[in-house]
């Protein structure tokens, strides 16, 4: 989400003839992006005012956006010396609007007011991070209140966007040599839009599953959604993917925990139980669905037996690729109240021991490629090996083999040769 934030600040600032530059110590304007769900955010950001302040020559303008924008807004002026606007969430529309205020009034101006009702959700050709890669909000901010988290607070509440608008720029990209596109919100599966508009046609038993068809009627090559809520996901989703081949075989399902203890305790909404008959759903696809998640360890209370019940259920699960992080207590969510009872030395421990089994199911998942042929988009060059490309499968997986610059931008079937700890390599057919 915030790639893609990033890509449409730099689409308004260009409007207005800012053009993004290679070397920041040339910069005219700063703008820093900050995410807090994990991190301590506000120290980086810090850290990073103070290296732009240091640079030599004029100062330039500094801007902070972003979840620490949101939650600190003009506090943010008191903390940090040197910032000169702070914009968040959903005043992004109006970064313009911030850097004139700054340079007739000075600085201190801050907006951290409401989405404007004809907010445009889409990315200059120039602006985005692949040429045949596209970012495609269509839900923002969240609802579920889990309570480690801190992004129903600095995100908002849900709001979706028209169908009819996500296939139109759907299409565009298409028109404009784009091949895959990934839908992307906090919860795309809670997507609710206020109106039918753009999905009259298409079945579905939610509206997303709805929109999903309608997206796949595009005839773009390549649809890829993220992230979906476990409470929310439908047996029709895996429908719409095994009858559309241009919805990729690849489920993101953040489980974050394998005990029902935990879990009530983090108000995910889901069992252990009702989590595994919807992978059970999406492992029994002929479409042959990569799955991958989101894992806490060392959340309040956990003990060493609700852990095992996370090993246990990753050896059921046989992720493709697990993201894992240590609990971090956030301040003003329900969680940080709790007692935050797991050493760091221990959810080091955890995680580790995790990584350790997530490797070696994960080993045998990529050794399992191996002769096999899967479809690649060729996205960019390999950053270790320069005469490699390097891109994606339909399932996600990051793929690299030899090519040449003119294969960039297209779909290629890749014959597996080898596997890597996080990527397979292979030559093309
Ligand atoms: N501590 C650790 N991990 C967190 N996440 C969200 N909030 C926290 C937190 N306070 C993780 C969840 C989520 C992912 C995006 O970040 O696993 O799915
Ligand atoms: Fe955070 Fe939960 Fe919302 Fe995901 S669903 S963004 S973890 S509150």
């Amino acid at each position: 989400m915030n790639v893609s934030d990033s890509e449409r600040v730099a689409t308004s600032l260009a409007a207005e003839g800012l053009e993004l530059v290679e070397d920041e110590l040339s910069a005219d304007l700063v703008l820093i992006n900050t995410c807090s769900v994990r991190e301590k955010a506000e120290q980086k950001l810090y850290t990073r005012v103070g290296e732009v302040k240091l640079r030599e020559g004029t100062k330039p303008v500094i801007g902070v956006m972003g979840c620490v924008a949101q939650l600190e807004g003009e506090t943010l002026f008191k903390k940090i010396n040197g910032i000169d606007f702070v914009l968040g969430t959903r005043a992004v529309g109006r970064v313009n609007e911030a850097i004139r205020k700054v340079l007739s009034d000075g600085p201190g101006y801050a907006d951290l007011g409401e989405r404007e009702a004809d907010y445009d959700w889409s990315v200059a050709d120039a602006q985005r991070h692949s040429r045949s890669v596209a970012f495609v909000p269509i839900i923002e901010g969240c609802n579920k209140f889990c309570t480690y988290c801190i992004v129903p607070f600095s995100r908002g509440r849900e709001t979706s966007l028209p169908a009819s608008e996500i296939i139109r720029q759907v299409l565009e990209l298409k028109r404009n040599g784009v091949k895959e596109v990934h839908l992307i919100g906090q919860n795309v599966n809670s997507y609710r839009p206020l109106t039918e508009s753009g999905l009259e046609g298409f079945k579905g038993s939610s509206p997303f599953s709805r929109l999903l068809r309608a997206v796949a009627a595009t005839g773009i090559e390549r649809i890829k959604f993220n992230t979906s809520f476990p409470r929310d996901f439908n047996a029709d989703i895996v429908e719409a993917i095994e009858e559309n081949e241009n919805l990729c075989n690849w489920v993101h399902l953040p489980v974050q925990s394998g005990s029902n203890k935990v879990l009530k305790d983090m108000r995910r909404l889901h069992t252990v139980e009702s989590y595994k008959k919807k992978i059970d759903r999406i492992k029994a696809s002929p479409r042959n669905i990569a799955l991958t998640t989101d894992i806490i360890v060392g959340f309040p209370g956990e003990t060493i037996e609700d852990f095992e019940q996370t090993m246990g259920l990753f050896e059921y699960s046989e992720y493709a690729t697990a993201y894992i992080f240590k609990y971090s207590p956030r301040p003003d969510t329900p969680a940080y109240a709790m007692r935050d009872d797991v050493s760091p030395e221990e959810k080091t421990r955890r995680f580790l021991e995790l990584e350790r089994v997530q490797k070696q199911l994960q080993a045998k998942h990529l050794e399992g490629y191996i002769g096999r042929t899967v479809s690649v988009l060729a996205e960019k060059r390999s950053a270790k090996s320069p005469s490699d490309l390097s891109g994606h499968s339909t399932c996600h997986r990051v793929v690299n083999f030899p090519g040449s610059d003119g294969m960039l931008g297209s779909i290629v079937d890749v014959r597996i040769t080898q596997a890597k700890a996080n990527s397979l390599y292979g030559e093309v057919v």
